[in-house]
């Protein structure tokens, strides 16, 4: 276990010497305990992190089958144990409702294998592998799955003769003017200072910093809010009612390949502040993309608060310099990066931006990061990342010849949710699943539930039931 404590604090370092230190650890940690879900599942994760090859890539679902069925084999273990103690001629259910007591250890590995189970789906969804999934959505429970457009996307889509007419997303290319791209890169760059001072890694708490579209006089301003300005002036060229906005949230992140971002609706304090009961949104939410084909894209559905599962959605890919920008109360993420790439140090870098009629911003004495902060005092903080931010030259500056920016087209797709066939009866052992998760779209938000688990005959059909429970809807990520 040591080999596996060892694996987990290298990989928390996030730096590729340790990346690969992880993966020897671990390895010697599987030859111990070769049977162990936490160790394949950590194992999977972390090729799936770093593969550079299919053949590597192929090699998590070895590991991942295999923490499967180590978990389901502790379980019918444990179910015999608990037999052997209350009687022949008992069953669980008549003691104990079905509850057993595990040991620490054995639910902790019975909580490896349900996330392997996962894990597998997400995989063998991505791959293309649809009829290997299916039996396992179906034995897990899940009665809807995010469509293969989606997570086995195009990365390559052919342009289609496709209007510029979405309500719900807009995208520009060549958003910046060169100076502010390189700004941007410069400042939240791999090994930006931003992200060691922040502890940021993929798994980090959200934390955002507000600014005031029109500051008060004697306010500080940074270059940073001359970047937002012109983000602001995009943004509402798309979408007009943006001008309402007087406060810019932002925030950014540096992920990996293949981590995604779960499909959520952005809201203030992370839904926690509330109007009338509802969670507010945002007037638009946008990303600036600062580096290229890293990552997969990001999905913009017609999905608000309360209504019925999405019928349309759309997929914005990362390129460099493009800007993204949509409706801030529909339900949006991250698709994970597909396949793998031969360079697994790359991260997918954005920079996110919600435009707010009004936001709470919550000031933190200690500077702790978290949701909507003030911007640091330059003068007081005892961070050096805003130093990096400070005012270098005024308005947009833009050198002749650079590109100006011009209206993309969003991707859409076939369909967004597609329900899962009941063709396949095949048994597939999987661990116990727990279906009393809070009914959530969201981290902090709850939906009513509407519908029961049922499944209707026939391949993946068009979504017109009314709303599934969130975990009945698998989306992997
Ligand atoms: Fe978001």
């Amino acid at each position: 276990m040591a080999h596996l404590h060892l694996g987990a604090l290298y990989e928390e370092l996030q730096e590729t010497d340790s990346m690969s230190l992880a993966h020897e650890e671990y390895q010697q940690a599987i030859i111990v305990f070769p049977y162990s879900s936490k160790i394949n599942l950590r194992v999977s994760k972390l090729i799936r992190e770093s593969a550079t090859s299919q053949e590597e890539l192929n090699s998590i679902e070895t590991h991942l089958r295999a923490a499967i069925e180590a978990a389901d084999i502790l379980i019918e273990a444990q179910k015999e144990q608990r037999l052997s103690m209350i009687g022949i001629g008992k069953s669980l259910e008549s003691v104990d409702d079905g509850k057993w007591v595990f040991e620490p250890s054995c639910y902790e590995e019975i909580e490896a294998g349900k996330e392997a189970s996962q894990f597998l789906l997400l995989f063998l969804c991505q791959e293309g592998r649809d009829n290997d999934a299916e039996p396992i959505l179906k034995q897990l429970g899940y009665s809807w799955r995010l469509s293969p457009h989606a997570l086995h996307y195009n990365p390559h889509p052919v342009r289609g003769p496709w209007k510029n007419d979405v309500d719900y997303v807009r995208v520009w290319d060549d958003a910046l003017p060169p100076e502010m791209l390189a700004h941007l890169q410069s400042t939240f760059g791999i090994n930006s200072v931003f992200w060691k001072e922040h502890h940021y890694s993929p798994l980090s708490p959200y934390f955002s910093y507000v600014h005031a579209l029109s500051p008060s006089p004697g306010q500080q301003a940074t270059y940073l809010d001359t970047i937002i300005h012109q983000l602001h002036a995009l943004a509402t060229e798309l979408y007009p009612e943006a001008a309402k906005a007087k406060y810019a949230e932002w925030w950014a992140h540096c992920r990996p390949h293949s981590h995604g971002h779960q499909l959520h609706f952005d809201s203030d304090d992370e839904g926690r502040r509330r109007e009338g009961g509802k969670p507010r949104h945002p007037i638009v939410s946008s990303v600036c993309y600062l580096t290229e084909g890293i990552g997969g894209p990001t999905l913009v559905t017609n999905q608000r608060l309360g209504d019925p599962l999405a019928d349309k959605a759309w997929l914005a890919f990362p390129k460099l310099n493009r800007y993204t920008v949509f409706d801030g109360s529909v339900l949006h993420g991250v698709i994970p990066g597909r396949s793998f790439r031969t360079n697994p140090d790359e991260r997918r870098i954005t920079f996110m931006v919600a435009f707010w009629e009004s936001v709470e911003v919550i000031p933190s004495k200690e500077e702790i990061p978290g949701s909507a902060r003030p911007f640091p005092d330059l003068g007081r903080t005892k961070y050096t990342w805003p130093m990096l931010h400070q005012l270098k030259s005024k308005g947009k500056s833009a050198k002749p010849g650079h590109p100006e920016p011009k209206i993309a087209i969003p991707t859409p797709i076939e369909s967004v949710w597609e329900q899962v066939s009941t063709r396949h009866s095949v048994p597939v052992k999987i661990v116990e699943e727990d279906f009393s998760e809070p009914n959530s779209y969201d981290d902090n938000e709850s939906k009513d539930e509407n519908g029961g688990r049922d499944s209707v005959s026939g391949v993946y059909q068009k979504v017109d039931a009314p709303l599934p429970r969130y975990n009945q809807c698998f989306q992997g990520f």
